[in-house]
């Protein structure tokens, strides 16, 4: 959501700053902007859009000289996407310009003060409230723009990433965070501000992640400058080696990141268990686990809590925790939770889930446990990002950057992670004999080149796609272990083609759903030979029976099912609780296929953003 970026140094800002608004496209955006000090004018450049149309508007409006700027991509929160309320936004004597990810939420109250000051809005955001509010400040109490910056945002209250630039200071930019990320790359004798590390990515390695509740000065040639909002106090900084490279931000070949990235996960999964799994000696070894046994030995519950994708993962996770560990377990929407005042012991295991790292509802909910008391472990995909800082230990998924809005890799790799936490509690626990816990390591080991089998499936899932893809419906079917994954397979359908899905327990048909099943109806089944097959093929015979349109999910050389089906797709025979990893890979396809026949933007589906970092 919202993207940063900003540049102070000896290289033309336009060119740092447009690259990197595009790498930041992934996040979800309906409009850009950008502005650029010429050495004499401050000049800002904003449009609804793409960041290609900014391009092209803004080579026309305004001279793209000068090495210092800021560029925003904004995803509307206050006021509709149009060009007006398209960040950066400046203050009325036209000296400050802000970009502002999240949300003021005093934002009206300090607006009522403003106006009776009389101060002048031209836009509907709470962003152009707070640039003001620092002008009133600086002018009022005669201090510098940091000082500003700091007084303002003790007064307001909500969450933001910022950066602030003053033309009569035009050495400087001033930049804070208080939960939504922002990163600071050091190079020589220049300074990358972003949201993320991948706009500044071939230019610098060295960055620093400020943390919530700091800001920071960056100033040509000088050293940075970090402090608390709260008190002025000063922070040595930290400045990290990033362990990114370009190669794992670009598409590399691929049309799409979605694809790219469906396709990384044979390695993808692999990384995840890079180190941590021994097969042979039949070791699960994982710091934050192993240093912190005894909690999840003594855990009364554990209690998953995730959104969107991440809490199908969390899903799948509780049928294999429960299998393997004989723990309860409950999986909440992090949205809910931290609204209902949930009950919480202090022997509670809670696993927060989230691929970003950055998701506000996670985030909150985290807070709400640790404040009662709970332990709280992570499981997150980026690496620094906020969860995995608030969290009391964790353990990262490993599956490199996740580009493409709709989430494919961090789901296997997810269930991947979680798997090994499960298998190695069970272990500990001794709820798991030896034996069989080598099976799963030695099954888990397998399932890489599984996974590269599965995605042979893909002319197959072209071909079913070529014919569902005008339909209005679909339903999508699974029990057991695959239920979470009939409810993935939906979600991903939805996010990226548009096009109406639901995922049902395929036993709940009868009780609702199945007065939808016509000769329109498609209804993707996962149909594996383990578990609960022959009551999913009669769930099967049932839609057939009412005409419906049949495409299942099978496990190489069924036979039943596909005397059934009107299209089946194998995948590998493997361990039930891991056949959600090799389920979800053709349903992955089939949504990729179908939006992609439909003309859709597959990588960056209207309204979604990548990291929800607001409410
Ligand atoms: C779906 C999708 C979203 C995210 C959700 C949580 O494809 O990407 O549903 O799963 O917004 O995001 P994280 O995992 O970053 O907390």
């Amino acid at each position: 959501m919202c993207g940063i970026v900003g540049y102070i140094g000896h290289r033309e800002a336009y060119s740092v700053i447009v690259q990197g608004l595009e790498r930041l496209e992934y996040r979800g955006y309906d409009s850009a902007g950008i502005a650029l000090y010429d050495g004499t004018n401050l000049n800002v450049s904003k449009t609804k859009g793409k960041v290609a149309d900014l391009r092209s508007k803004l080579e026309t409006e305004i001279p793209t000289i000068g090495s210092v700027g800021i560029g925003h991509t904004r995803w509307a929160t206050h006021g509709v996407p149009n060009d007006v309320n398209s960040h950066p936004h400046f203050s009325n004597s036209g000296n400050l310009v802000i970009i502002h990810n999240g949300i003021i939420e005093n934002y009206d109250s300090l607006r009522q003060e403003l106006l009776q000051r009389d101060y002048k809005f031209t836009s509907d955001t709470d962003t152009e409230v707070l640039v003001n509010l620092i002008e009133d400040i600086k002018k009022n109490e005669d201090v510098k723009l940091g000082k500003a910056v700091q007084i303002a945002l003790n007064q307001t209250i909500g969450a933001y990433a910022i950066a602030v630039f003053d033309k009569s200071k035009p050495d400087e930019i001033v930049v804070a965070r208080l939960g939504s990320p922002l990163a600071i790359g050091v190079g020589k004798d220049e300074f990358f501000i972003a949201s993320d590390a991948t706009p500044f990515l071939e230019y610098t390695k060295k960055t620093v992640y400020l943390k919530d509740g700091e800001m920071a000065i960056v100033r040509r040639n000088k050293k940075l400058k970090v402090f608390k909002i709260e008190d002025n106090s000063i922070v040595v900084p930290y400045v990290e080696e990033l362990q990114l490279n370009l190669e794992q931000i670009e598409k590399g070949g691929y049309d799409y990141f979605m694809l790219k990235e469906i396709y990384e996960q044979p390695q993808a999964i692999k990384d995840t268990f890079r180190g941590r799994m021994l097969v042979k000696e039949g070791i699960v070894k994982m710091a934050g686990v192993d240093d912190n046994l005894e909690k999840f030995k003594n855990a009364r519950r554990i209690l998953i809590i995730a959104c969107g994708t991440s809490w199908h993962a969390g899903l799948v996770a509780e049928y294999i925790f429960e299998e393997f560990a004989r723990v309860p377990v409950e999986v909440e929407y992090a949205s809910e939770f931290r609204y209902r005042n949930p009950v919480i012991y202090e022997d509670d295991v809670i696993i927060a889930i989230s691929q970003s790292g950055e998701t506000a509802d996670t985030m909150a909910a985290i807070k709400l446990a640790k404040k009662q008391g709970a332990f709280v472990f992570g499981v997150c995909n980026v690496v620094g990002s906020s969860i995995s800082r608030i969290t009391d230990a964790g353990a990262y998924t490993h599956a490199g950057p996740e580009i493409g809005v709709a989430s494919t890799k961090a789901f296997t790799t997810q269930i991947t992670i979680l798997t090994l936490i499960a298998l190695r509690l069970a272990q500990a626990t001794g709820k798991m004999s030896n034996s069989v816990f080598r099976s799963y390591l030695q099954e888990l080991d397998r399932i890489p080149s599984k996974v590269e089998e599965a995605l042979k499936c893909n002319e197959k899932a072209e071909l079913v796609a070529s014919k569902y893809k005008d339909v209005s419906n679909a339903l999508y079917l699974g029990r057991g272990y695959n239920f979470p994954v009939a409810l993935e397979g939906a979600l991903k359908l939805k996010e990226i083609s548009y096009i109406h899905a639901e995922g049902y327990p395929a036993a709940e048909m009868k009780h609702g759903p199945i007065a939808l099943i016509d000769d329109q109806m498609p209804v993707f089944v996962i149909a594996m030979k383990k578990g609960h097959y022959e009551k999913v093929v009669s769930n099967i015979e049932e839609i057939k029976a009412r005409s419906g349109k049949i495409i299942a999910i099978v496990t190489k050389g069924d036979k039943e099912v596909k005397r059934l089906a009107d299209h089946v797709i194998e995948i590998p025979e493997t361990l039930e609780p891991l056949t959600p990893i090799l389920a979800t890979i053709p349903l992955q396809l089939l949504s990729y296929h179908i939006a992609l026949m439909l003309g859709k933007n597959v990588d960056q589906p209207r309204n979604l953003a990548k990291s929800v970092t607001v409410e």
